[in-house]
């Protein structure tokens, strides 16, 4: 990879996606450095491994790829449903496992067209219709369960990891709806113009997450 000609643009969040990523860049690649310049820097160039990165928002990371900016980018599974952008999803990296579930007050009674709030309006609207349920679904960018505590929403529908958040703040979890991991998705001209330099950094990074998967 690094003897290759080309540098790859990869769009990633800041952040723990970002660190679970350089680690796992780290272990699929020999000429990847030990540390670089952390710093506020919005764009991070890796030379020794032919690399650059683009920091940006989870959200904006598929917008980056689509647009051409970024060849690759690291994202969110639970984005990708959300944001529906023109990007090719190559790769599971089987990092930062959560899930995207509904949740509640545990004494919540069913109403007509109950109040749903989340940062994922499309995905929530989509699963609700599939279910034959009508729900009023509102958006909001964060703090997702705050909602239901002072009586904005009757559910939420947000990402659950370790369970804390919905915990501390007397929620229950109601139901699964997907589960979530990172993912590796590349520009559809990338992948055609870079393919060999993409295709062996997938082969290296499989490898990574096969040995993680035999501990
Ligand atoms: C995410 C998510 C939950 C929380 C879940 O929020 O929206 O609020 O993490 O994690 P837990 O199950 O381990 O408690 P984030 O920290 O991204 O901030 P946000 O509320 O601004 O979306």
């Amino acid at each position: 990879m690094s003897t290759g000609q080309h540098t790859l643009t990869i769009a990633m969040p800041k952040g723990r996606i970002f660190e679970e990523a350089v680690d796992l860049l780290r272990q699929a690649d020999d000429h990847f450095p030990d540390s670089f310049e952390e710093s506020r820097k919005l764009v991070i160039d890796v030379p020794e491994a032919n690399m650059s990165f683009i920091l940006a928002k989870p959200t904006d990371v598929p917008t980056y790829v689509e647009y051409g900016v970024a060849d690759l980018g690291v994202v969110g599974k639970d984005i990708l449903l959300e944001e529906q952008r023109e990007v090719y999803e190559i790769l599971d990296l089987q990092i930062s496992h959560c899930r995207l579930s509904i949740a509640g007050l545990p004494d919540w009674k069913p109403t007509v067209a109950p109040r749903v709030a989340t940062k994922y309006p499309r995905v929530a609207s989509a699963y609700f219709r599939q279910q034959g349920q009508q729900v009023e679904v509102i958006k909001l960018n964060g703090s997702i369960e705050l909602a239901p505590i002072v009586g904005l929403a009757d559910r939420i529908v947000d990402i659950v990891s370790t369970g804390r958040t919905l915990k501390e703040n007397g929620l229950e979890e109601m139901e699964t709806m997907y589960d979530i991991t990172t993912r590796l998705i590349a520009n559809q001209v990338s992948y055609r113009t870079k393919t060999e330099q993409i295709e062996d950094l997938m082969a290296r990074f499989n490898r990574v997450i096969q040995k993680g998967d035999e501990i």
